[in-house]
């Protein structure tokens, strides 16, 4: 989604600027847009498309530059063009912004700053902002000048309603920088006679390591030597330069073709990396640093809550399964978005916990601050420290995966998983879960990493079969119990990636409704565990099959499936059941994969998706 990079410092913007916007593309973008200041004058480029396209046309001059900012675009007000494309300028030509976010009342600004004499050349709410801007500086000429640019942004913010991160510039002060956020992400990024600014950390490493991250409503004054942080409503704030833990070069492509395959490689270590260090010395169950639950709390505990969106929902789905089996606590899924808008009735035993990957996800944020306003104890998972949904929740799990960069994500999924199947251990052990059937959970959890690395030598089968139905334009996922949540997913992962239409449905359920579909245009994917359920969903094969709809199966090795009753199988690893979730997940990601490949569609950047959702 929207993405913000900003400089001021004594070095020049060109590679500083540009290579941060490269780093936001993952997100999810179709325009972007760069200004500067560059001989003492205001300037801007904007361009529909890829960022590459706007480095090719940005004039040389701004490569001199030392102070600019610069976005890349996901429509919300307006249709994708240039003139809605960011920064957009104060109709005076004073001042340039990017705003990420919504301005809810931008209506009412627009028609006041009209009658003013205010003019617009874009239909976004965003260029309403930046006139409000310039009207508060020609409004106050008396703010002595040092902060008068500072406190005309302030001023505008205490009229808007909505969300932003926000970068403003003005040729009346070339070398200073200001910004601000309310629901939006923005970070500081602190260097040597140098200070960045972005949306998302990724943008900044490439310069520094040191970073401070801004909560809702604070607003910044930059220049390259130094910084203030202040709240919108004026009150001084200390600031807490952090260190980023990760590597840069894990954010590259390396020896792989596509973010997505690498990151489909890279799930054995970033399941490794979420385990360590999070059993306990007798290997009986799982702890966590971060909960912040106290022995009494835990046991108090009587119902669980998840509320997330996406693929991370996915992710709940299997908790509540593991959970409920393994704690016997009562857990309930919700759609973030839904949850944040129904007065759901909870006690105050309640937990909530909010998964997510990017930590930003907009609705999963705002499902949280209502729980939180509401009372209860909240916690998450998720993938990115230091991120929003890290900072709002009592307590959490981090999931140590890594930067993921694709968009359809993968190994997030899996460590979430991993870690709810965790969790459900944790809660267990803490309640009715015996000593020994513990153990045999953390042995089964500690051979993960190598299965997953066993499960993913079917990639060359994977990708046959993907040659063969890849032309479909339908397909089913099917499963039963912890199968059903990993057929929800298969069928986003198809959509989202290759465009087929997708479903996924608990495998009886079939019957009530998408068998009318099933035909030789219409394959399924039946994700088959052993078990009570082995002949139930053998059952459900077999009524695919009667109606020629054509039938791929991925089961461990010990499924004893009959000769010729499926059309392909995929077989992976026999191993303990809480890990068949993750297992399964390998083949369904890579089939997804390459069948978005053979149909030419660009993996990493899919259409109208974003990585990290931040508008409701
Ligand atoms: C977007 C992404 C999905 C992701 C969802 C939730 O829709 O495209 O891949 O699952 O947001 O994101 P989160 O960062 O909260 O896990």
């Amino acid at each position: 989604m929207c993405g913000i990079v900003g400089y001021v410092g004594s070095k020049k913007i060109g590679s500083r600027l540009i290579e941060g916007l490269k780093r936001l593309e993952y997100r999810g973008y179709d325009s972007s847009g760069i200004a500067a200041i560059s001989e003492k004058q205001l300037q801007f480029t904007k361009k529909v498309g890829r960022v590459k396209v706007l480095e090719q046309s940005t004039p040389k001059a701004y490569e001199n530059a030392t102070t600019g900012i610069c976005h890349t675009r996901w429509a919300t007000h307006g249709a994708v063009s240039e003139a809605n494309a960011h920064p957009h300028m104060s109709s005076d030509g004073h001042f340039a912004l990017v705003h990420n976010g919504v301005i809810e009342n931008y209506t009412q600004i627009k028609s006041f700053l009209t009658t003013k004499g205010y003019t617009f050349a874009s239909e976004t709410d965003s260029e309403t902002l930046v006139n409000l801007i310039a009207y508060h500086y020609d409004k106050e000429p008396e703010v002595k000048d040092g902060s008068r640019f500072l406190e005309s942004v302030r001023k505008s913010l205490l009229h808007v309603e909505g969300t932003f991160g926000i970068a403003v510039i003005s040729e009346l002060y070339p070398d200073e920088l200001v910004c601000a956020r309310r629901g939006s992400p923005l970070i500081i990024g602190v260097g040597k006679e140098e200070h960045l600014i972005a949306s998302d950390v990724n943008a900044i490493t490439h310069c520094t390591q040191n970073v401070v991250y801004l909560n809702d409503n604070e607003i910044v004054h930059l220049n390259k030597d130094d910084f203030s942080i202040s709240t919108i409503s004026n009150v001084s704030v200390d600031a807490v330069i952090q260190t980023v833990d990760w590597d840069t070069s894990e954010a590259e492509l390396g020896s792989f073709k596509h973010f997505m395959e690498k990151e489909i490689f890279e799930q054995p270590n970033a399941l490794e990396n979420g385990m360590r260090g999070r059993f306990s010395d007798d290997g009986s169950t799982a702890f966590f640093g971060g909960l912040n639950l106290s022995p009494q709390e835990l046991q108090q505990v009587d119902r669980l809550v998840f509320i997330a969106c996406g693929t991370a929902w996915h992710a709940c789905l299997i908790a509540e399964y593991l959970i409920e089996r393994y704690a016997r606590i009562p857990v309930e899924v919700e759609y973030a978005s839904e949850f944040r808008y129904r007065n759901a009735p909870l006690d105050k035993n309640t937990l909530i916990i909010a998964i997510s990957q990017s930590g930003e996800t907009i609705d999963t944020l705002s499902a949280l601050k209502e729980a939180k306003r509401k009372g209860y104890k909240t916690l998450s998972i998720n993938n990115s420290v230091g991120s929003s949904i890290a900072r709002e929740c009592d307590g959490g799990i981090y999931q140590h995966a890594g930067p993921e960069i694709g968009v359809a994500s993968t190994k997030a999924f899996t460590s979430q998983v991993m870690l709810c199947s965790m969790l459900a251990l944790y809660f267990g052990r803490s309640r009715n879960l015996s000593y020994a059937d513990g153990c045999e959970i953390v042995r089964a959890l500690k051979q993960l990493p190598e299965l997953t690395k066993k499960t993913l030598e079917t990639t060359e089968q994977v990708q046959k079969i993907a040659k063969k139905y890849a032309h479909y334009e339908d397909c089913l996922f099917l499963g039963r119990q912890m199968m059903f949540p990993i057929a929800l997913e298969g069928a986003l992962k198809l959509k989202e990636i290759s465009y087929i239409h997708a479903e996924g449905y608990p495998a009886a359920e079939m019957k009530h409704g998408p068998i009318a579909l099933i035909s030789e245009q219409c394959p399924s994917v039946f994700l088959t565990m052993n078990g009570e359920m082995f002949q139930k969903t053998l059952a459900n094969i077999k009524e695919i099959k009667a109606r020629k709809g054509a039938v791929i199966c991925i089961a461990p090795e010990k499924c004893d499936l009959p000769k010729d009753a499926v059309d392909d199988l995929i077989q992976i690893p026999d191993a303990h059941d809480i890990l068949l979730p993750i297992l399964m997940s390998i083949p369904v990601q890579l089939l997804s994969y390459y069948i978005a490949l053979e149909r030419g569609c660009d993996v990493d950047k899919p259409r109208n998706l974003a990585k990290s959702v931040t508008v409701e």
